[in-house]
């Protein structure tokens, strides 16, 4: 049973197989956040709350004259703007009368079989009905406008608590949400810190690690997607947390537009997390009897540190984020013609390009940018999604039958919620663009965004997208997004509903995401957004991989790669070997380091392979059955993050172990070649220490190899990379 319900007393705790949550509605219906840690006793742990008379912090009136009762200071389960707390609150709603106080009271609960799901928005599903349920606490503001119903997904053996949050509005007037945040803890007691994972175009999701202090400390993005520069993805730990031991908390927000995450340490030295959508764009008019869902927020918790957290997530977003055929298949490596031959192409170059990757070994060809319309840069084109036939020589269908009789299969590109001014579409429907009447919109590699909060927009660039791919043979997708979005106005809405625009949006692309892969189920699509900059679970319901980053560098690729792995798993991870000098940073690398560092995560090539040697072509159809044959093991095992590539100097580590623990792959990327330099090791993880494990041949016991270590090989030349295999005996 993972939901414990003290009808009675009316304490509410949530059990997973590791960890317990709990609530209590108080005696004033107030809902009390109690716990959230280590699973033990389901005991009322309201014990844990002090009252004392607080200066300045007022009492609620049902309250009477009890001045040691405060909701300034009471660990609260969904907080809201006006009710006496003055800290973030995670709820801020406008009455008809102008008034924005409300406070909230407790009505019923509800307990129910299975893992909800939120009608148009992603959420994690559990395939076994009784292995996840979901209890509803349903909660009223005292003016009686409206009921908030708090959603809680419990499914014990990921580990796994969510949150969503359901508004109705039951008053006869309209009401305004003008924050409706997905999640809010209070931790009563302890010193923090706060992982995030900040970043910018080409370098994606740097790990920080501050020391919470008195204060609001946030993050976010106004962008209108996640972004490269906020990811929607925080740990707070325990400042001697490590990543194998410690307690650590993270919480993953399943959307792909505006967010905002923050952690507040109050002057009672209390700890307060938020997480949603970021209310600066954002109100919405609920109309009477309208209701409105929040998306969806993920909660873990360990108790032996960020590495155990990872694998929360991991399998978690794997098995039950991730949908369709690709889900736990094998994806095709494939060979991607962006940073190979960017927009000049044409249909024979293509082909060419195609003919030696079959003779790779290479599964699946994909066509980037500047396939459509007048597309031979970046400056015209986006939503004339026509097959240029001119350029190709041929139509799309002959194109991809002739790629699919050297053994391979095609994808495409596209960017379906961006539009060129100087294309077709833009001076047909000038105001299908997001732009605010008067006001010159803000260009973004030349174009501007189009309002996918419309269905008109959605309607017309999807029977485009389907016209094409009706056409010829398409196993693959790439699903770009270009540009943060400003001018956020649709031509469609009236103006007091301009704040839905940015949540439309989210919800417009999602839809046609759903509709694109209910059409065509074996499609594999792959997210991206100039590289990484909408990495975020709510893409990964739709597309079970994501294009990292446009950063192919394999040194900066550990960065971003480790980064992302604490929320992320590797099969998400969109990685390719791609030419040197390096397209963006000027280095060069080995290629057998691009390749270990791709191979950790959705393996693929993007470079024009008719330049390459016949050596560097051999070399490409070893690393190709090498990654056929540790498939498993990387995307299926566990990750470990042996080292932090910010803080090592020599050796840049990490492996993955099979679930079984019968297997391991230690890769070892060498930072800087020392002339007589002293001898490095690195401990491994996640074996069974009295099991004997071969190394090269050569015998060890699991114990010795996690508490003695390994020495590393020598590296010879600058970059120089190791893929150790280990089998246990
Ligand atoms: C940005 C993507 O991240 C690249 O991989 C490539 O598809 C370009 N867009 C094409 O314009």
């Amino acid at each position: 049973m993972a939901i414990i319900l003290d009808n009675e007393n009316k304490v509410f705790t949530l059990q997973t197989d590791h960890s317990m949550y709990q609530m209590k509605a108080d005696r004033y219906g107030v809902l009390l956040h109690t716990w959230f840690g280590k699973k033990g006793t389901p005991f009322d742990h309201s014990y844990l709350i002090t009252y004392a008379d607080r200066g300045f912090s007022g009492n609620p009136y049902d309250a009477e004259n009890e001045r040691t009762y405060s909701l300034d200071a009471l660990p609260q389960e969904y907080s809201s703007f006006g009710s006496g707390d003055y800290r973030a609150s995670s709820l801020k709603v406008r009455y008809p009368d102008g008034a924005s106080s409300c406070e909230l009271r407790y009505v019923k609960h509800e307990l129910c079989q299975g893992k909800y799901s939120i009608p148009g928005l992603p959420a994690i599903y559990h395939t076994s009905e009784n292995k996840a349920e979901t209890l509803i606490v349903t909660l009223e503001d005292t003016r009686k406008h409206f009921y908030v119903h708090l959603y809680y997904g419990v499914m014990e053996d990921l580990d796994i608590i969510t949150r969503s949050v359901r508004i109705e509005n039951h008053s006869g007037q309209p009401i305004w949400l003008d924050n409706i945040l997905s999640l809010c803890i209070d931790f009563l007691h302890g010193t923090y810190d706060m992982h995030t994972f900040y970043g910018r175009h080409t370098m994606e999701r740097n790990h920080q690690r501050t020391a919470v202090h008195h204060g609001i400390q946030s993050i976010g993005s106004t962008r209108g997607m996640s972004s490269h520069h906020y990811n929607p993805f925080l740990i707070l730990s325990d400042a001697n947390t490590t990543e194998t031991s410690g307690d650590c908390y993270g919480f993953s927000f399943l959307y792909s537009g505006d967010f905002i995450a923050s952690a507040e340490f109050d002057t009672y030295n209390q700890t307060r997390i938020l997480m949603g959508i970021h209310p600066d764009n954002f109100h919405y008019c609920l109309e009477p009897g309208a209701v409105f869902c929040s998306p969806e927020a993920a909660m873990a918790y360990s108790e032996n540190g960020l590495e155990q957290l990872s694998h929360i997530f991991h399998k978690a977003y794997r098995n039950n984020l991730c949908r369709g055929k690709y889900k736990n298949t094998r994806r095709p490596v494939l060979l991607n013609s962006w940073e190979g031959v960017y927009f000049d192409f044409t249909g024979e170059k293509l082909l060419n390009m195609a003919k030696d990757a079959a003779d790779m070994g290479i599964e699946l060809f994909v066509m980037d940018d500047g396939w459509f319309g007048k597309r031979d840069n970046d400056v015209s084109g986006l939503g004339d999604w026509i097959v240029n036939e001119k350029k190709l020589g041929c139509t799309l269908g002959e194109l991809s039958d002739r790629i699919h009789e050297l053994g391979l299969q095609f994808g495409i590109w596209f960017e379906p919620e961006c539009v060129s001014e100087d294309s077709e579409l833009y001076r047909t429907h000038p105001d299908w663009a997001l732009k605010i009447p008067g006001k010159s919109p803000t260009r973004s590699r030349y174009q501007l965004v189009l309002d996918f909060s419309r269905e008109e927009v959605r309607t017309y660039i999807f029977n485009q997208m389907c016209q094409v791919l009706d056409s010829a043979r398409v196993e693959y997708l790439k699903w770009d997004f270009n540009r943060s979005i400003s001018d956020v106005y649709s031509a469609d809405l009236p103006p007091e509903r301009q704040g839905e625009v940015l949540h439309r949006f989210v919800l417009g692309l999602y839809d046609m995401l759903e509709k694109l892969s209910e059409r065509y189920p074996d499609l594999l699509i792959e997210g991206c957004c100039g590289g990484g900059g909408r990495f975020d679970a709510g893409m990964l319901y739709y597309t079970p991989q994501i294009w990292t980053s446009d950063n192919t560098d394999a040194i900066e690729r550990l960065t971003i790669q480790y980064g992302t792995s604490f929320g992320y798993p590797v099969s998400s991870m969109g990685a390719h070997v791609s030419q040197c000098p390096n397209e963006q940073t000027g280095r060069c690398t080995p290629i057998n380091t691009r390749a270990i560092v791709a191979m950790s995560g959705s393996f693929g090539y993007e470079l024009d392979v008719n330049h390459m040697s016949a050596e560097e072509k051999e070399t490409v159809r070893r690393q190709i059955s090498l990654f056929k044959a540790y498939y498993d093991l990387i995307q299926y095992g566990e990750y470990y993050r042996l080292t932090d590539p910010q803080k090592t100097k020599d050796y840049h580590c990490w492996q993955f172990t099979s679930p079984d623990k019968g297997e391991a792959l230690l890769c070892a990327v060498a930072l800087q070649i020392r002339p007589n330099g002293p001898g490095c090791w690195t401990k491994l993880r996640g074996l069974i220490p009295d099991a004997i494990y071969l190394v090269n041949g050569t015998e060890y016991p699991g114990d010795a190899l996690m508490h003695a270590g390994i020495p590393l090989p020598k590296a010879k030349e600058e970059y120089e990379s190791f893929q150790i295999h280990i089998t246990k005996k």
